[in-house]
């Protein structure tokens, strides 16, 4: 290791991006593998509280404190008959599923994912079924959660135990219609116009609600950005947001490319940004639609067709991708685009929370956090206020997929009301530390309070059940403020989250 490097931010509290929308710290729970069941619901667990929910589980999604959870869906969705999972447990259906070859026994359904979101203080996002599913099965799900008693919908869901109107706010009209792979996949017009009149139904129940549209499956798709704009301009009347799915992948072993894929991702958030802007000029229209990163993460070590399909069984164990310390650095600089982007970047899901994908994994009646656990926890907390335009002077490096990159990678949040500055920085040099000087420009903050850091040699190091603490965050000394500059050392291969008083 050599500290051959330095680099400088100068933070300026007027410079704002935009308010930081607490929905882009939300999660996304699908009917998958043991998302749900081994994951979420466990009666037989030692763990189970009174409703089956893991008290383990429960308390680590606390922490984290998902803002909204995306649920149930997913490829699941669009295969998938709401009123299968309400009413008495015993009567539900077992279903062959078909999205990924599984049983599902329904034991887990609507009321039993609203009672969760509850329990954890997060807001609901409910999928309806566009594949399989009719416009009034939307609409049914709408009256079902959110219409006073008095009706044959609302009123089955005081039969189930739940009088008073759930009152559920966000709602996806389907999920990755464009995909081929989609149960019921249709064209960008044919999805556009279902959209559209589901969406007015869904409206007419409850006019209060926010509706997030299929946007491309990902930008390497063929129909990609014409199904954005042909699906937007049929239903941008309609809708709120409009969303995009990613999982980053390392499938050539390429560490310095991956630590950049930021660069692809903000150039995915821009293009579809400019198709807003678009439709909304060419609509006339005076409102806005806002984007819905509604499936992210690092996904493409348990993505075989076999990590896929379920083979019929219950709870299969499907896509429990492992994390390791790089996978961890790319959530962390992802996290920062949302907080670059947070103008545009209204709500952003993990997918997924638990099991599938996901920063928790489940072993029996054990729990085990991920090396992404970490960088989430930091973000979810500190990221509030309004995101800071940081101008970054940094030493570059030369990546095969991406050329020229800063070392540095990095986001700042000023929070007024409650007297903060947070930084959030990357050191994505292998090997060399990154001496860095913060300037604040006017409000130098009085000092840090807390410094976070998660770092290593090997971006390969992982948590496991034998070594479950071998990638975290530990607690640093914090830089002091003098003259208002701040100086400290990123270890290479670094995430640091700094969190100053003003
Ligand atoms: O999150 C796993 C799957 O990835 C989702 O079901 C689907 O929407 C996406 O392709």
């Amino acid at each position: 290791m050599s500290q051959s490097e330095s680099a400088r931010i100068h933070i300026n509290a007027k410079r704002v991006i935009s308010p930081i929308s607490p929905l882009l710290f939300s999660g996304f729970a699908e009917h998958m593998g043991r998302c749900i069941y081994e994951g979420i619901y466990d009666p037989a667990s030692a763990q189970a509280d009174e409703n089956g929910l893991r008290r383990d589980v429960l308390a680590a999604l606390r922490e984290l404190n998902f803002r909204s959870m995306r649920y149930p869906g997913g490829n699941f969705l669009s295969g998938y008959h709401w009123e299968d999972g309400i009413g008495p447990r015993a009567q539900r259906p077992r279903r062959r599923e078909l999205a990924w070859q599984s049983i599902e026994t329904n034991q887990f359904g609507t009321d039993e994912f609203l009672s969760f979101c509850r329990e954890i203080g997060t807001e609901p996002m409910l999928g309806v079924n566009m594949g399989t599913g009719t416009i009034q099965d939307a609409a049914n799900l709408v009256e079902y959660c959110n219409a006073p008693t008095g009706s044959q919908y609302a009123d089955k869901r005081a039969a189930n135990g739940n009088p008073d109107p759930y009152g559920v706010t966000y709602w996806c009209l389907g999920n990755e219609m464009d995909g081929p792979w989609q149960i019921g996949h249709l064209n960008a017009v044919d999805y556009g116009k279902k959209a559209r009149e589901a969406a007015k139904l869904m409206r007419l129940h409850d006019d209060s609600i926010s509706l997030v549209l299929c946007g491309s499956s990902g930008p390497a798709m063929p129909s990609y950005p014409e199904w954005d704009r042909v699906a937007l301009e049929l239903c941008w009347e309609q809708v709120d947001y409009h969303s995009m799915h990613y999982y980053a992948e390392n499938t050539s072993d390429d560490t310095p490319s991956f630590l950049a894929i930021s660069a692809h991702l903000e150039e995915f958030v821009d293009a579809l940004a400019g198709v807003l802007r678009y439709v909304k000029a060419k609509t006339r229209s005076k409102r806005d639609v806002y984007l819905s990163w509604d499936e992210w993460n690092v996904w493409y070590k348990a993505r075989e067709r076999a990590d896929m399909r379920g083979d019929w069984t219950e709870a299969p164990h499907l896509i429990e991708e492992v994390y390791n310390l790089e996978d961890a650095l790319v959530v962390a600089t992802w996290l920062n685009v949302f907080l670059r982007k947070a103008d545009v970047l209204k709500i952003a899901c993990l997918a997924q929370i638990v099991n599938v994908i996901a920063p928790l994994l489940t072993r029996g009646d054990v729990l085990l956090k991920q090396s992404i656990y970490y960088p989430l926890l930091h973000f979810s907390r500190l990221a509030k206020g309004n995101s800071l335009d940081v101008l970054v002077e940094s030493p570059r490096y030369e990546t095969a997929q991406f050329g020229d990159m800063p070392l540095l990678d990095a986001s700042s949040a000023h929070d007024a009301a409650n007297g903060t500055n947070s930084l959030f920085l990357v050191n994505r040099s292998l090997r060399d530390e990154l001496a860095l000087e913060i300037h604040w420009q006017d409000q130098t903050p009085r000092a840090f309070r807390a410094a976070h850091q998660l770092a290593g040699s090997d971006p390969k190091a992982h948590n496991s059940w034998q070594d479950p603490n071998r990638v975290m965050t530990r607690s640093i000394p914090v830089p002091r403020v003098a003259d208002g500059v701040a100086q400290l050392v990123l270890p290479p291969l670094s995430f640091t989250a700094l969190e100053a008083t003003l």
